[in-house]
């Protein structure tokens, strides 16, 4: 409550009544201010304001008693005002009173005729303000609160995260449109729902494992799926500020995607000593066989088997080098630096790199088509532009027939230049080409059995083009040929 000291204003034309005001009410260590007509007293409740009291005499000139009522009335709520007159009526007290007078003081009064109904209205008017200024606290409050409440549930609504609160008695009283979609059945839960009601024994036990926890803050954790996807499920202790526990939050989140990761690096990791194996258990028997010399000196076997060896050997630095290049790219440290560059002697010497293997196949290898005085710019990196033709020039070697063609040939249009690597091989069928950019892939095509291969440089060749910003398609039929079309930005410059 105020400690002001309270201010009164007298207004009445009689100097006795005004100077006699004055006097008490100083005594009693009011603060007072007097004036001789309504006018006047208007002018100084308007210019000096916070007025705790005003006493008002009806009949003054200027301004009668009852119209200075009034205009105090619609400048404070809370004035308390007296009306001190001599010619009282039942008629001029109710028009007083309606007006917005607070009680009536009959002329002459003595002291405490005067200051016994001040009093009680000072206290009133005390009262009034505190219930006041509570009532606008708590509406302050109120106010905050939803707003607070609404932003908490806005945040919540909005995580991708499952959420749900459990209170101490076990009832689910908030739950999160998330939490509704992982948990099957969650969303036509009531809005306040016993946790034995949720699909989910599991949560459950975690929920009840830490409200009975006794560590603070109490934790548990444990990994779920449903609906396929896996979740990392949080449980934690909601504690009062005295540390007492009064609830429980659980987290529901999406780990689907690390998961999947995780498998994939294992089936890699074992997909790699796989590849590893086979060829070195190769190597060793030939070479064992040569240093055995099983059945006797034989130079011609010797040589064969180490010709053989040596191939799986080059596989295995094939291997290598693919694996590392895509670790390379994984990690980010292998940077293509695209420059404009003419493909045209890229071709030539990708095909030439190429011809050896394609004569051991008798393979009928040839770039079509190409204009001879043309450059063909496009935005590449000439190394690993190589990497991408020579595997695709390659594959269609490998996977062709003695006997078989393959056909380099270029098409362009104002964004794109196009390479198509075509062969009339054993092809792959549509659920093998939709895989053929897999790591390790490799099509059990019957045909292809003895094909030396490692299933990664497809997906090498990919993610070269990706970096390019290029795109890379194929087509193909079983036993017709395939077609590897690979489309890079032209150079615009
Ligand atoms: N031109 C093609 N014709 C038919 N099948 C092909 C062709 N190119 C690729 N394939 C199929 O796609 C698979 C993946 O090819 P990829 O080049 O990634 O691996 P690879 O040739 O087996 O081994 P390497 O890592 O040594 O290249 C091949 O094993 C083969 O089954
Ligand atoms: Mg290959």
């Amino acid at each position: 409550m105020s400690q002001e000291v309270p201010r009164i204003l007298v207004v009445d034309d009689e100097l006795g009544i005004r100077e006699g005001c004055r006097k008490i009410f100083s005594v009693e260590g009011y603060g007072v201010e007097v004036a001789c007509n309504g006018l006047e007293g208007l002018e100084t409740f308007k210019s000096q304001g916070s007025f705790s009291v005003v006493l008002v005499d009806l009949n003054m000139p200027k301004m009668g008693g009852l119209e200075l009522i009034e205009h105090l009335r619609e400048l404070d709520d809370d004035v308390v005002i007296f009306v001190i007159t001599a010619y009282a009526t039942i008629e001029t007290a109710v028009e007083a009173t309606r007006k917005g007078a607070y009680g009536y003081i009959p002329k002459p009064f003595t002291p405490d005729e005067l200051l016994l109904p001040v009093r009680n209205g000072l206290e009133r008017r005390a009262l009034t303000l505190e219930s006041k200024r509570l009532r606008e606290e708590r509406e302050r409050r109120l106010l905050e609160l939803a707003v607070e409440r609404s932003r908490s549930s806005t945040i919540i609504s909005c995580m991708s995260d499952g959420v749900l609160v459990i209170n101490r008695d076990r009832q689910i009283v908030l739950r999160n449109a998330a939490a509704n979609r992982i948990i099957p059945g969650c969303d036509a839960l009531p809005q306040v729902a016993g946790l034995d009601a949720l699909c989910s024994s599991e949560i459950q036990a975690l929920v009840d494992e830490v409200l009975s926890q006794q560590a603070r803050p109490g934790i548990a954790s444990k990994e779920l799926v449903f609906e396929k996807l896996t979740f990392l499920v949080n449980v934690s202790q909601v504690l009062e500020p005295s540390g007492e526990v009064s609830g429980a939050v659980a987290v529901l989140r999406d780990i689907t995607p690390l998961k999947q990761l995780e498998t994939a690096k294992t089936l890699f990791m074992s997909m790699v000593a796989h590849e590893f194996k086979s060829p070195l258990y190769a190597v060793e028997g030939l070479l064992s066989s040569v240093v055995g010399g099983v059945g006797g000196p034989d130079p011609e076997r010797d040589r064969h088997f180490i010709e053989r060896s040596l191939l799986r050997i080059k596989t295995l630095q094939a291997l290598v080098s693919d694996l590392l290049n895509l670790t390379a790219m994984e990690t980010g440290r292998f940077t293509v630096n695209r420059l404009p560059l003419d493909i045209t002697p890229v071709l030539h010497e990708v095909t030439e790199t190429c011809r050896d293997h394609a004569m051991d196949q008798k393979i009928d290898l040839s770039i079509v088509d190409l204009p001879a005085d043309k450059p063909l710019f496009v935005l590449a990196d000439r190394e690993a532009l190589t990497i991408v033709l020579t595997n695709l020039v390659d594959n269609a070697i490998k996977y062709s027939p003695e006997g078989g063609q393959v056909r380099v040939c270029v098409d362009r249009d104002p964004s794109y230049t196009r390479v198509h690597i075509q062969d009339n091989g054993i092809g792959m069928s549509p659920e093998e080409q939709e895989h053929v950019f897999d790591e390790f892939f490799r099509a059990k095509n019957k045909k292809a059995i003895h094909v030396p291969g490692t299933g990664l440089g497809l997906s090498l060749v990919k993610r070269l083009v990706d970096l390019h910003q290029g795109r890379i398609s194929v087509r193909s039929a079983p036993d017709k040929g395939s077609t590897f079309t690979v489309s890079l930005p032209n150079c615009s410059y």
